[in-house]
């Protein structure tokens, strides 16, 4: 549908138009460095074999046309960085930088830390990035159909003190629901979004099928893996070199450990060091091998003379700044995943999915329909609690939380515990304690990154005062 601003504007008249947002943290970053002009737009890319896909969506980078992939965003840890989104869609958007834990007015959750942008409108986002590694960033707005039509970068957030690599490769993961011709269909099925959710037709790394991707022979490697498909979890396992996980979900694990499959969910990101093979024209395949067909992802060719490298040549990346939890004076949260009853749902600016099928405590709520809800809890600026998450459900749920980083203390399925993180990939029957520190304020909202899960139920928020 075409939306106006008008009728948006009449819109969030009627909502009571009680929101004022936006100055604080921009007005108070004193010395902000240009911005990057990020304009979401339309562009018609080729992604299947069956034709070109008109209007996928995407992010142009100073003002520019744009076909395929959002760019890649380089900031750096420590040092202020400024985007301005460009609207030239035609439905209201956003921008959430994925597991940066910057000022709550630059979250990027319309009704809840800023207005919607419009179609035509602008938005200045502001922020300081307190950790390295690799996030992402995305709409929060509409968002089954927004991600899915391809607004979904990688964010690269670099750390003067990182190793030095030889070469460094980004790979961003997603499926496509194409049909005939290259056309999209339907985003997804109500039955199964009350389940696994509903998987696209076209898997694509980096908006290509299966392509090679040229590193040094014997040299050493980054790889930087997104998932930011809006259902689909992967076991990834690399063949035909050697590899070690260094970090997860932008934190670096304290030691890296030599990649056999890891599982990351909607949302997640794995960084790898990958050994490239010895001799030019030599390939490692990146694999997918969850689900009955193994596939590959992408091959990594050797090109040139062995640079003779050796994985232990990397030293492991140093940690963030996350505080650690005073387990001692935490207070436990209950945070209960399960199904509910089906309910229609309310209609919202940000697009609705029509149902709820899902909910948290008990409370389904599709996160951003103006409709106001009370926050799972207040939480006490500066103190320590406990998340004790039970999926009550048979499926897994990548939930994420905005604004805060946990670590995982406690599971009932897991031996191993990855490094704090933005979003855990809680599996069937699961049950699992993490701990934060509640030292940012605002309004945090934490969701699972299924998406269709997120907009029928999966979603509340806390409120750290
Ligand atoms: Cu990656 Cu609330 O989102
Ligand atoms: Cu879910």
């Amino acid at each position: 549908p075409m939306f106006s601003r008008r009728t948006f504007l009449q819109g969030s008249a009627a909502l009571g138009g009680a929101f004022a947002f936006g100055a604080g943290v921009a007005a108070r970053a004193v010395a902000s460095p240009d911005p990057q002009i990020l304009t979401a737009q339309f562009a018609d890319v080729r992604i299947s074999a069956d034709g070109v896909t008109p209007k996928i969506m995407t992010y142009g980078l100073d003002d520019a046309p744009h076909g395929g992939m959002p760019p890649v965003l380089r900031m750096r840890k420590g040092e202020a960085y400024a985007a301005r989104l460009v609207n030239r869609l035609d439905e209201p958007t956003t921008i959430h930088w994925h597991g940066l834990r910057i000022a709550n007015a630059m979250d990027g959750v319309p009704e809840i830390t800023q207005p919607y942008v419009y179609p035509g409108d602008t938005f200045d986002y502001v922020f300081t990035p307190p950790d390295a590694g690799t996030f992402w960033y995305h709409p929060h707005c509409n968002t089954l159909t927004q991600i899915g039509r391809g607004l979904a970068g990688v964010v690269v957030v670099e750390n003067p003190e990182d190793p030095a690599f030889d070469a460094e490769i980004v790979l961003n993961l997603r499926d496509w629901r194409l049909g005939a011709g290259g056309k999209f269909i339907d985003p997804f099925k109500p039955r199964d979004a009350a389940r696994g959710g509903t998987y696209g037709t076209v898997r694509t790394t980096n908006w290509q099928r299966q392509p090679t991707i040229e590193g040094p022979a014997g040299g050493l490697v980054r790889v930087r893996v997104a998932a930011t498909d809006v259902t689909r979890i992967y076991t990834l396992a690399l063949e035909g070199a050697a590899a070690k996980v260094i970090a997860l979900d932008g934190n670096p694990v304290e030691g890296p450990f030599p990649l056999d499959r890891i599982d990351i969910g909607p949302g997640q990101r794995v960084d790898l060091a990958v050994r490239m093979p010895e001799s030019e024209g030599q390939g490692a395949m990146l694999s997918n091998f969850r689900g009955s067909q193994p596939w590959t992802i992408a091959t990594f060719r050797a090109t040139g003379t062995s640079l003779k490298r050796d994985l232990r040549d990397i030293a492991p990346l140093p940690a963030n700044p996350i505080a650690e939890a005073d387990l001692s004076t935490a207070k436990r949260i209950p945070i209960d995943l399960t199904a509910t009853a089906e309910h229609k749902a309310t209609a919202s600016i940000c697009g609705s999915l029509g149902y709820t099928f899902w909910a948290i405590n008990k409370v389904p709520w599709p996160g951003d329909t103006p409709d106001p809800i009370a926050p799972i809890e207040e939480l006490k600026l500066g103190r320590s609690y406990v998340l004790q998450i039970s999926n009550r459900t048979p499926h897994a749920h990548p939930i994420h939380l905005h604004g805060l980083s946990f670590r995982i203390l406690t599971s009932n399925k897991r031996s191993f515990l990855p490094p704090p993180t933005d979003t855990i990939l809680l599996l069937p029957d699961e049950q699992a304690e993490v701990a934060l520190v509640a030292d940012n304020p605002g309004d945090w909202v934490i969701h699972c990154h299924i998406i269709e899960h997120q907009k029928t139920g999966m979603t509340g928020y806390f409120k750290v005062v």
